[in-house]
């Protein structure tokens, strides 16, 4: 049957609005209460939501349209079980919801990487799922976190590589940025792969619920949507319930304007200068890409290093990297309080060697790690244990917490905060699930680090191996030997491998370059599968191809390299 999307109500008593974000688009499935648009006025923003299970057929309107109360601006193909928007707009909320008892295998809360990789395993595994999610699928990861965060980074390497074109001999004129645009396009990125997870979901017969998910004085799980009051009747129950951004307990950390990832992927203008807190992942990050777009940025790191996580040679050419492109960094820096000044910026101050100082800028953001959402639902009602910091979910190495039946994984167990785990975490839970155990082993976990230039890290860091009093041999190779980095003007940093002397098995490696993050997966193959230097010496690797910068750090292990002396 097809419906019309009509423009219903707009705020008080306007007659036009603006169209803001849209959510949806032509093919797209949508349920009920889904939001497909929203309407700004000076009064604020509307949610338009879907009053019809279906498919949209069209949806005419752009961001920044002008729209008017009773315009049609699409259509969708609804199923019959929908609520006309009519009926929806008259009822004022007072219809009674539906109760409904879901009756499941696996119950999971929390639609991020960790919680909807867990249901689409479930559900292939022929599993009956529901998954609840309060906020929009896809977790910190796809809206609030990497993604975004990369789509950004994507838009300021075309504005670099733009600047920059003169070495290519080519000459483009003034560059003008539209910092509105670059956020439009994060945003379309974002919406495409949030439904495409919605379909999968859809795809998958996964049972979705949009709501929160709260604990009744009973102890039961329940969801209360404006339509249905669910109750959930299931055998395993995994809960993965995400982190967010930790706030120093420094004076002035609760001003209301202080930064954190979360604010820095949704400016409406770039800040003229800006101090970021924490000179770990999030933190360097948002540096590189901030400088790029145009602000002075400063970036305080209480650890002698920044990105401490990092061996000091990768570390190096980061900060070398950051400092030539004129981002200020102060390590060994304590972040002591916030102050406003008269004009409304903000002032730091910081200790360095046992002084005070201050550093003024417009803005300052907070990167100073994750904490697990540990108060989102009442875990102390179910009687689940925290680890022994007290930070995060205690769980075995099948995922499961101290009692039968209910698991935990991705950033509430705080054990390593990374998509890529949570989703693992999540394949390794519903495994566990069904009975094929398969302990989760995080020795091998790899990250990926967009900085300018970009980092890959992989097993053990050197720093980790001495730290272990282990007997090691490294072999690197500097990407300003490899003839395709060269071409592509892109000299700095090196492939670095890690072996142990006496087995001479590859435990650890570093790269840090162009398509380092992507070039990693082939150290992560070689580490994971215990590769020894000589079996992997062997592999040939295409030419031209930054890849051969692999082999050449595996063949300096024995100080063999071909194209380095
Ligand atoms: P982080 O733990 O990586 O870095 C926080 C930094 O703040 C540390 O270096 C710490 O020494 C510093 N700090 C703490 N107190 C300070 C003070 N008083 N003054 C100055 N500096 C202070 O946490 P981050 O960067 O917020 O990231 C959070 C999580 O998200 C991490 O687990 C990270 O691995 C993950 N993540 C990973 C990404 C990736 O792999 N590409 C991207 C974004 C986040």
């Amino acid at each position: 049957m097809k419906v019309s999307v009509t423009i219903e109500k707009l705020n008080g008593h306007d007659k036009e609005g603006k169209i803001g974000k849209i959510y949806k688009k032509t093919g797209d499935r949508i349920s009920i209460g889904d939001e497909m648009f929203t309407i700004e006025s000076g009064k604020g923003a509307l949610n338009v939501k879907s009053s019809w299970d279906g498919t949209i057929l069209e949806l005419s309107i752009r961001e920044g349209d002008v729209v008017a109360k009773g315009q049609v601006v699409g259509s969708i193909d609804a199923m019959q079980t929908g609520t006309s928007n009519t009926k929806k707009g008259y009822s004022f909320g007072l219809a009674k919801p539906e109760d409904k008892t879901l009756e499941v295998d696996v119950l999971i809360i929390g639609g991020g990487p960790g919680g909807y990789v867990a249901a689409i395993r479930g559900a292939q595994a022929g599993l009956r799922v529901a998954l609840v999610e309060e906020d929009r699928l896809g977790g910190t990861c796809l809206n609030y976190g990497c993604i975004p965060t990369k789509a950004m980074a994507s838009s300021v390497s075309v504005l670099e590589n733009i600047k920059t074109s003169m070495i290519h001999g080519i000459s483009v004129g003034d560059v003008n940025l539209d910092f509105g645009q670059l956020m439009a396009r994060k945003e379309d990125v974002v919406n495409q792969l949030v439904g495409g997870i919605e379909h999968l979901m859809e795809a998958h017969a996964i049972e979705y619920i949009n709501g929160k998910a709260v604990i009744d004085e009973q102890g039961k799980i329940i969801v209360h949507t404006k339509r249905t009051h669910y109750q959930f009747k299931y055998k395993d129950l995994i809960l993965a319930i995400g982190s967010k951004p930790a706030y120093l307990p420094i004076p002035g950390s609760d001003l209301p304007d202080i930064l954190t990832s979360e604010e820095l992927l949704n400016m409406k203008e770039i800040p003229k200068s800006l101090t970021i807190i924490g000179g770990g992942v999030i933190g360097m990050e948002f540096a590189f890409i901030y400088r790029a777009l145009g602000a002075e940025v400063n970036v305080v790191e209480f650890l002698p290093q920044i990105l401490n996580i990092l061996d000091e040679d990768v570390a190096d050419v980061i900060r070398n990297s950051a400092e030539e492109k004129g981002i200020k960094i102060f390590e060994s820096a304590k972040a002591m309080g916030i102050k406003n000044t008269l004009d409304g910026s903000k002032l730091l101050e910081v200790e360095i060697n046992g002084e005070i100082t201050s550093i003024c800028s417009q803005k300052i953001a907070m990167a100073v790690g994750r904490s697990a959402n540990l108060k989102s639902i009442a875990l102390e009602k179910l009687g689940i244990e925290l680890n022994e910091r007290g930070n995060g979910i205690a769980v075995d190495g099948f995922m499961k917490t101290n009692l039968d039946h209910i698991y935990a994984i991705g950033d509430v167990t705080n054990i390593i905060q990374l998509a890529h785990v949570a989703s693992h975490q999540g394949m390794v839970a519903i495994d566990h699930i069904l009975g094929n155990c398969h302990e989760m082993d995080y020795r091998f976990v790899p990250s990926a680090i967009f900085t300018s230039p970009e980092i890959g890290n992989v097993g053990m860091t050197e720093k980790e191996a001495r730290k272990h009093n282990l007997k090691i041999i490294t072999g690197k190779f500097p990407f300003m030997a490899n003839g395709k980095a060269l071409t592509m003007g892109e000299p700095d940093g090196f492939v670095k491998i890690i072996a142990d002397a006496d087995s001479r098995i590859i435990i650890g490696g570093a790269i840090i370059g162009t398509h380092a993050t992507d070039l990693m997966s082939v150290l992560t193959n070689l580490i994971e599968s215990q590769t020894c230097i000589d079996d992997a010496a062997k592999v040939i690797y295409a030419h031209p191809t930054t890849s051969e910068s692999i082999h050449e750090a595996i063949l300096m292990l024995d100080n063999r390299g071909i194209h380095f002396a």
